[in-house]
């Protein structure tokens, strides 16, 4: 009997949503979901870079023996760019990343200067230096590492109260006036937590620009990924019914904090996924 792709939507916390809920609307009927947020290594902005990717490495190993998805969406900016490679060498299964979307924002603008809002990790790494050099080196991009705006969007997807200042601080640097009076016209949402905020961000913004978020797209691609992989299954789906957590998370404390949201955007029942010790921060 024919079953539906197993498909693991991964972030170091809540920010993976913005993922799953394109991969929703855009076709969920034809893949099984799931969720993993790494609770206990959020936030990953501030990890160094080969400590995060040995983490990285090893919650897949467990993921791989508990979760066993078919296809992983790793729909986080941070984890893309810090371990992307070594996750494709080494595991067998597929893997979408996710990378800030610098070529549709070349693309975009028109005053010539892009904002890339990101995490403080994903703006040090060379792989969004490369993005930059291959697409948009005829243009002015102001990367800009914000240091506390994906705690924010969880504190506001957890329904606490944010200061618009708050958002505003984390986000100014990222806009830039030129003497000539060009400034920023195109920003892109590095890091998946921020489209869970846009509108947050949209009013916060010191003058409109055009947003780009590239969940959509990555949808896309994960739903292609996935077809791709139907195409070799033929039994059920052992691996995710109602008894098998849809949710994972990485600590009991996430368990309490995520939960109940994770439960609410259809991941339900919600497991703890154990980490050796030594692979905690
Ligand atoms: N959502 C993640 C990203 O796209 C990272 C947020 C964090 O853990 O700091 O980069």
């Amino acid at each position: 009997m024919a079953r539906r792709p197993h498909v693991l939507v991964y972030d170091s916390g809540l920010g993976g949503l913005s993922v799953a809920r394109a991969l929703h609307r855009l076709g969920g009927g034809h893949v099984c979901l799931s969720y993993l947020a790494d609770t206990g290594g959020f936030p990953y902005g501030d990890w160094p870079e080969i400590t995060l990717r040995k983490r990285i490495l090893a919650l897949m190993h467990q993921v791989m023996q508990t979760v066993r998805p078919d296809v992983v969406v790793i729909a986080c900016n941070t984890a893309t760019v810090t371990a992307l490679a070594p996750l494709r060498s080494t595991f067998a299964v597929p893997f979408v990343g996710t990378v800030p979307a610098i070529k549709p924002a070349a693309h975009a603008t028109k005053s010539g200067i892009i904002g890339v809002l990101a995490t403080p990790s994903t703006v040090r790494r060379e792989y969004t230096e490369m993005l930059i050099h291959t697409y948009a080196y005829h243009h002015r991009v102001v990367l800009h590492g914000a240091p506390h705006l994906a705690r924010l969007a969880e504190r506001r997807l957890s329904g606490e109260p944010v200061a618009p200042e708050d958002i505003a601080a984390e986000i100014a640097p990222a806009f830039l006036c030129e003497g000539d009076g060009r400034r920023t016209d195109v920003l892109v949402l590095g890091c998946t937590h921020y489209p869970l905020i846009r509108e947050d961000i949209e009013a916060a913004a010191p003058w409109p620009v055009t947003i780009i978020d590239p969940s959509p797209a990555i949808a896309r691609r994960a739903l292609e990924v996935a077809a791709t992989c139907h195409r070799e299954m033929t039994e059920t789906c052992k691996d995710h019914g109602p008894d098998r957590p849809a949710g994972w998370v990485t600590d009991a404390a996430g368990q309490d904090r995520l939960g109940p949201i994770l439960v609410r955007e259809g991941f339900s029942p919600v497991g703890v996924l154990d980490l050796p010790e030594r692979d905690r921060p």
